[in-house]
């Protein structure tokens, strides 16, 4: 799709590899409740199904689909699924959960998010990423490009992320509320390295590895998408985040939030936002 990113294979590669090693830790912990998931689960929140819209009939292709799981809720919802991931391990893993549980016409593509358009032909419908994609991204234009490219004249995409403000801060090894601004909130060249040991699924899990991380403001990840052609009908900002960081305290619907006693104060923890290709 662009030459640009090809800098960053040696990063790609360390991130692939500590993905390969997450899964097999995704597949049998409790984060993933992936028992729950076989048992006919959805792990999708409400508040995304409503404003994806109904997807039943429609062709969606979930982006940076982890093992699945996601990818096969909304095939649950009536969705003709294609999921796409760099990790080998991971879309072994949802091939074969996918013949578990009965989804013959689950469709899992193993590729780069910027190749994506050499491994992976058609338009789709939906196009869907969730939950920790895209600071595993360096050029966030490139990847608006690829999200355009794959929205069929009329469709949707959609994504629900960390938001942007809450990356600047560092969520590990503070307390509650403690907000200390540790990175940049505009994309940047060079990733951001994390020396890693278990996962965030399970920090005592026996893996170790780097992880090369970028961040995109809020105003680029718009400006992308609308300069790569779609039309943003909705943006969402939560506030709440639906996993753990050590500056906020779960809440008793499950998601993670500034503590309730710490003062008026407030930054957005989450988006979602939803666009359309003009068709
Ligand atoms: C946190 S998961 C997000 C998926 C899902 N929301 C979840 O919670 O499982 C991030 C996914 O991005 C994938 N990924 C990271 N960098 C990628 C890249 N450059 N191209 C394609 N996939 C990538 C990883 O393999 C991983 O499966």
């Amino acid at each position: 799709m662009t030459d640009e990113p090809r800098v960053h294979d040696a990063s790609f590669a360390a991130n692939e590899s500590l993905w390969d090693a997450w899964t097999g830790i995704h597949a049998t912990g409790e984060f993933y409740d992936l028992d729950g998931f076989r048992a006919g689960g959805v792990r999708l929140r409400p508040d995304e199904i409503e404003m994806v819209g109904d997807v039943t009939g429609k062709t969606l292709l979930h982006l940076q689909c982890h093992f699945g799981i996601d990818t096969l809720s909304w095939a649950r919802l009536g969705a003709r699924v294609t999921g796409a991931d760099f990790s080998a391990a991971a879309i072994d893993l949802a091939r074969s959960l996918a013949d578990d549980l009965g989804f013959p016409d689950a469709h899992f593509v193993r590729s780069n998010l910027y190749d994506l358009a050499d491994a992976l032909d058609g338009q789709f419908d939906v196009v869907y990423t969730s939950r920790g994609v895209l600071g595993w991204l360096p050029d966030i234009r490139a990847w608006a490009k690829v999200v355009a490219h794959f929205v069929a004249p009329g469709g949707t995409f959609f994504i629900t992320e960390a938001h942007p403000v809450m990356d600047v801060f560092e969520n590990e090894g503070v307390g509650p509320a403690e907000l200390r601004l540790s990175y940049p909130y505009w994309e940047h060249a060079d990733p951001l390295r994390f020396e890693v040991k278990g996962s965030y699924a399970d920090p005592e899990a026996d893996v170790a590895g780097t992880e090369h991380a970028w961040g995109h403001s809020i105003g680029e990840i718009v400006s992308a998408l609308i300069d790569a052609g779609l039309v943003v009908e909705a943006l969402v900002e939560h506030p709440f985040l639906d996993w753990k960081v050590d500056f906020l305290v779960e809440s008793p619907d499950g998601k993670w939030r500034l503590p309730p006693d710490h003062g008026p104060g407030e930054i957005p923890l989450m988006f979602s936002l939803r666009a359309r290709k003009p068709g």
